[in-house]
């Protein structure tokens, strides 16, 4: 009897923990599940070369929807299909909350009126709206709404992913939200846009 009414509750406590480490991801749990992404990504999630994103301190739903949809091949990437094919939820929850606490390393680039406009105003004669309204001002996303950062990120990167977008290459955007933006923007505005974000910090 002594013995039931002690373990019961510290049972339940321990699914509750459980519970919660799984829900949000386990940091500790998800660095070591994340070494077989560091050749690409980087140790601490800043890439080494810019044909892979850095994922440091981006929000880690939106770092976990991506992981859950290259597993379903909702986005298509050979290497990345690959590489999420054997993630459990628990293990794509504890990645994205190691990535989530590592710190992203800043980009220099070079001043880009073309590309502060399209960021900050949009262009309204082509009905591109303001990146800002909802990567925010710093473009360091909205954690709630599911929006990533682009702040910081590689300017290589964030145009290889608005082509891919323009193209439809890359379609697991709710509502294709990022693919109407993108079939809107000409090339030259794609690069000036990109290199003007990856700027931000
Ligand atoms: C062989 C190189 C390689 C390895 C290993 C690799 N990745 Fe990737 N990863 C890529 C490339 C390339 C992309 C960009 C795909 C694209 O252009 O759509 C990418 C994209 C991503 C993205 C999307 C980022 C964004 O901003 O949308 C996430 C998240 C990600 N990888 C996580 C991981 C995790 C977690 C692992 C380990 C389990 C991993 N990757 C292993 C090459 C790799
Ligand atoms: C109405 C809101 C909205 C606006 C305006 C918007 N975005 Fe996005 N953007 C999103 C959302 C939401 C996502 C994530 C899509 C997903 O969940 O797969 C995204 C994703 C992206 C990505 C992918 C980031 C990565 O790590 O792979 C880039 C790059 C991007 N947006 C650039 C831009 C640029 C440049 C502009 C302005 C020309 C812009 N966005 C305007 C909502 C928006």
């Amino acid at each position: 009897m002594t013995h039931s009414r002690l373990i019961l509750p510290s049972l339940f406590a321990l699914l509750a923990c459980f519970g919660a480490a799984h829900a949000e991801g386990d940091a500790n749990v998800g660095k070591q599940k994340s070494e077989s992404c560091a050749g690409c990504h980087g140790e601490d999630g800043n890439a080494a070369a810019p044909i892979f994103p850095k994922l440091a301190g981006q929000h880690a739903a939106y770092l976990g929807r991506q992981l859950a949809d290259f597993k379903s091949h909702k986005r298509v990437d050979p290497a990345m299909n690959a590489m999420a094919a054997s993630l459990s939820e628990a293990d794509i929850a504890d990645i994205a909350a190691w990535y989530r606490i590592q710190k992203i390393k800043p980009e220099q680039t070079e001043k880009n009126e073309l590309g502060e406009k399209i960021f900050r105003t949009g262009l309204a004669d082509k009905s591109i709206p303001a990146c800002a309204g909802c990567h925010g001002p710093s473009g360091s996303g909205n954690r709630e709404a599911g929006i990533p950062a682009l702040s910081s990120q590689y300017a290589a990167y964030l145009g290889k992913t608005l082509n891919d977008y323009k193209s439809g290459e890359r379609g697991n955007d709710a509502n294709a939200i990022m693919r109407t933006i993108a079939q809107r923007l000409s090339e030259k505005e794609i690069d000036a846009v990109s290199e003007f974000a990856a700027g931000l910090h």
